[in-house]
């Protein structure tokens, strides 16, 4: 099983201190920093925009850039994000646009692909694209906002990606993202999750540290 990374939503942190918020992530050691981009129209809010990446990478952010698309037309965007910074982009299944051709515009931008499904998504739907990306997101929340508590109808997802991933032999990683605390990172973890997005759960943990050692040993 590949080895457990924690991926801190900085949609959690102070929005008015977004650099300091990825500065605490760097300073624990934390190398993945995960971003979640909202249109309003995909999801019902909104959240921040290509500018935020390029503004932490001004700063010196060499976070990995783990950008979370959840737009209806993801693939305007692709290259903005890149541009920014981002180094895996997500997009969602659930958009009726041409993935194959959004995957191949990622990485023409040189960054990784990652593939996401709804909680309302059946598996079957990202099961023909497992070969051309490098991660699949399985969504434990309905996505939108931070703070919802996890659903644990989302778990045979996982067991389901992870058991056509052991079949077909792919080099993929399994995502999980909405109120990933320990406790449910950890059923995620026995599924074959192996990459724990977490907002609030890591930002208002009184010991930052002491959560990421923890995830670390999942
Ligand atoms: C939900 C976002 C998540 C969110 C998770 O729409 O995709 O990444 O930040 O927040 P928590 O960990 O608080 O559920
Ligand atoms: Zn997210």
């Amino acid at each position: 099983m590949n080895p457990p990374i924690l991926a801190p939503s900085l949609l959690a942190s102070d929005h008015a201190a977004l650099g300091e918020g990825a500065a605490r992530v760097a300073a624990l050691g934390i190398p993945w920093l995960h971003l979640d981009i909202m249109d309003g129209h995909f999801v019902p809010n909104l959240s921040f925009g290509p500018e935020t990446l390029a503004a932490l990478r001004r700063r010196g952010s060499a976070l990995f850039f783990d950008t979370h698309l959840m737009l209806s037309e993801p693939h305007r965007y692709v290259g903005a994000f890149a541009k920014a910074g981002a180094d895996r982009i997500t997009i969602h299944v659930e958009p009726a646009i041409n993935h194959v051709a959004t995957f191949a515009a990622i990485r023409g931008h040189g960054c990784r692909v990652g593939l996401a499904l709804n909680p309302g998504t059946p598996a079957e739907a990202v099961e023909p694209f497992l070969a051309e990306v490098d991660l699949v997101l399985v969504m434990t929340v309905q996505p939108g906002f931070g703070g919802q508590a996890f659903r644990e109808d989302t778990l045979p997802k996982i067991a389901q990606v992870d058991a056509w991933r052991r079949e077909r032999g792919l080099d993929l990683r399994i995502e999980v993202d909405g109120g990933i605390d320990l406790a449910t990172a950890a059923l995620c973890r026995a599924r074959g999750a192996d990459t724990f997005v977490a907002g609030t759960s890591f930002f208002r943990a009184p010991d930052q540290a002491a959560f990421a050692a923890r995830f670390a040993a999942l």
